[in-house]
């Protein structure tokens, strides 16, 4: 599916309202492809947007599933107060901090239902039964790694291709259950020759992590991915759903990227506000924190909102996705050619 792209650029899937029907339509529109994001939607919700892309674009896309960890019971002690702080001071109430598990079988029945070109998986692997049944329907499957371990696993449970997620990363770390072992990520550069080399993993590789210029994407594939997927570099687009104060953040500048779990007690990397800087031991209790800071998140207040975002943000454009793409393809052709120019 990615070696036919005529840019080989994925638009990440983007939960929380990023990823909307036009942002990866308008993708797959420019001859690369885009994934919709399913974590934190409805069934019913995901299918309205898959709706809405087919009636956008006839070309492949793909939807994301945040695959569930066990059930937990956990104890948020400080963390919990330091929410209700903040809650108390935007005059709204904490959220409750339950586990839940994204309703990941009925969309997993949605997709076997009507089937879309790929899926995509983050946070862990699926059962067996999930991928064969995605398999039968005839989607392409993927699965993020951010380890050789989590990358061995994933080949051996038969995915199609793997997205490999660097550690300059924005957003949540798609690490498997243990998000306590590798909390900061390995470098991109580090994983991609690492994977190649490994025995017996022949698998397509994405590439993802920190990608903001067609030079970026021109070094991905010389390291042996297949595609780029990008997700910070189409934060500001027209065509994305991202929160106008995000988007303000982004344009100002001058903030440094940190890891945090103190908004959804899972690792993720955003843009350095004073809730981040305040609350560094959140526990590693997702999705529980995550509900807690729904409704202090959602106040609007750019020091209590999680600023998703990768460590190289700052070349990201408000341009609209086509223009993004063609000057990522563009510079990806320069950087290649100078390259040629050079080794020869
Ligand atoms: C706002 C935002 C939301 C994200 N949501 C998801 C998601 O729902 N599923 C997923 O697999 N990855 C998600 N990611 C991570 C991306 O898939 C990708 O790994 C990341 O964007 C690559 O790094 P970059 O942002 O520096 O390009 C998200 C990233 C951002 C910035």
């Amino acid at each position: 599916m990615f070696n036919e792209l005529r840019i080989p650029v994925v638009v990440a899937p983007m939960a929380g309202g990023v990823s909307t029907p036009e942002l990866v339509a308008a993708a797959v529109n420019a001859g690369a492809t885009g994934f919709l994001a399913a974590g934190y939607l409805s069934p019913a919700a995901l299918a309205g947007r898959i709706e809405a892309v087919r009636e956008l674009t006839g070309g492949a896309f793909g939807v994301n599933l945040f695959v569930p960890g066990p059930r937990t019971e956990v104890l948020l002690g400080g963390h919990a107060a330091a929410v209700a702080a903040e809650a108390r001071r935007l005059g709204v109430q904490p959220g409750r901090p339950v586990w839940d598990d994204d309703r990941f079988a009925d969309k997993v029945d949605l997709l076997v239902k009507d089937p879309v070109p790929a899926v995509s998986f983050t946070f862990g692997l699926p059962a067996a039964d999930v991928l064969t049944r995605l398999r039968e329907v005839g989607s392409h499957l993927i699965a993020t790694v951010t380890t050789p371990a989590e990358a061995e696993a994933a080949t051996a449970a038969g995915v199609d291709a793997l997205c490999v997620q660097g550690a300059a990363a924005g957003g949540h770390r798609g690490t498997f259950a243990d998000d306590t072992a590798h909390p900061g990520g390995a470098p991109l550069y580090d994983l991609l020759p690492a994977l190649r080399l490994m025995a017996g993993l022949g698998l397509p590789l994405i590439a993802a992590g920190g990608l903001v210029h067609g030079a970026d994407v021109a070094a991905v594939l010389a390291a042996g991915a297949v595609a780029a997927q990008l997700g910070t570099a189409f934060l500001r687009c027209p065509e994305a759903g991202t929160a106008e104060a995000h988007r303000a953040a982004l344009a100002a500048g001058g903030r440094q990227t940190a890891l945090t779990r103190a908004f959804s007690g899972r690792p993720a990397r955003g843009l350095v506000n004073r809730f981040l800087v305040e609350n560094p031991s959140a526990p590693s209790a997702y999705p529980q924190i995550h509900h807690l800071t729904r409704p202090v998140r959602a106040a609007g207040d750019p020091e209590v909102m999680s600023l998703w975002a990768g460590q190289s943000y700052a070349l990201a454009s408000a341009d609209p996705v086509a223009a993004v793409l063609e000057r990522l393809h563009s510079e990806a052709r320069t950087a290649a050619a100078a390259l040629q120019d050079r080794l020869k």
